[in-house]
């Protein structure tokens, strides 16, 4: 059975495979989850809405054969509602749209609601959180960029954090916050604190050595015993 992340309150580590070594995807799935991350988070790119292509639903479905972990997608693709159906057949648990590229964010939430899946909405670092408002009755999930959509190993935006303490008031109890870029043990704690449940992990957790002791030492930092 999928664990469902929003059955508890405590901070999830959401692991982007964007960094992971795609030659042996399934290894590194396991691997990951094995070493205590909650989830995996699935960044699909069509080189349209951001400039870089990752995978689709073939790579999706790749992933659900190598675990029964939730699988978070993330489409920062241009037609969400024309994907959101393969990507949910293939095996993602949640789906993840931009603001930016629907005329009717309610309208699209309600869509992929239809599909059985957990719904969130996101927005690049520019845009205007007033956008969200019309759907965020609606959504399970605020998906908050600290750096532009396209490619893991970026800075971290700190403007990023008064956006999350903005949504997090106009949040019911039952949804949730995300942050996605640039996340490191140095500055995970000033995320938590800001109000962020959902931490998006790729470089700093793929481009190490030892993922068991980098998902340690994240983990310390949000508990703040490191
Ligand atoms: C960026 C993606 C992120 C990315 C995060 O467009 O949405 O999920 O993989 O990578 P890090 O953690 O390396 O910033
Ligand atoms: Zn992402």
């Amino acid at each position: 059975m999928t664990p469902n992340p929003y059955a508890s309150r405590s901070p999830m580590i959401m692991a982007s495979i964007l960094s992971a070594n795609f030659t042996r995807l399934g290894a590194e799935i396991t691997q990951v989850l094995d070493a205590g991350a909650d989830g995996l988070h699935l960044d699909v790119l069509d080189g349209h809405f951001a400039p870089n292509i990752s995978f689709g639903p073939v790579v999706v479905e790749a992933a659900r054969a190598s675990t029964t972990g939730y699988l978070d997608a993330h489409l920062m693709i241009s037609d969400p509602l024309r994907y959101a159906p393969p990507i949910v057949k293939a095996g993602a648990n949640g789906i993840t749209f931009h603001v930016e590229v629907v005329s009717d964010p309610a309208a699209t939430a309600r869509e992929i609601r239809k599909l059985g899946c957990h719904v969130g909405i996101t927005l690049r670092p520019s845009t205007p959180l007033e956008t969200l408002w019309p759907a965020l009755d609606l959504v399970d999930l605020v998906l908050v960029m600290s750096v532009e959509p396209g490619f893991s190993g970026q800075k971290f935006m700190p403007e990023s954090l008064p956006r999350v303490q903005a949504v997090k008031k106009r949040l019911r109890d039952d949804q949730r916050i995300e942050i996605d870029g640039g996340i490191k043990p140095q500055n995970i704690r000033q995320a938590l604190d800001a109000g962020v449940d959902w931490f998006v992990i790729a470089s700093a957790i793929f481009d190490q050595p030892d993922r068991k002791a980098a998902i340690q030492n994240i983990r310390d930092h949000l508990a703040g015993r490191a």
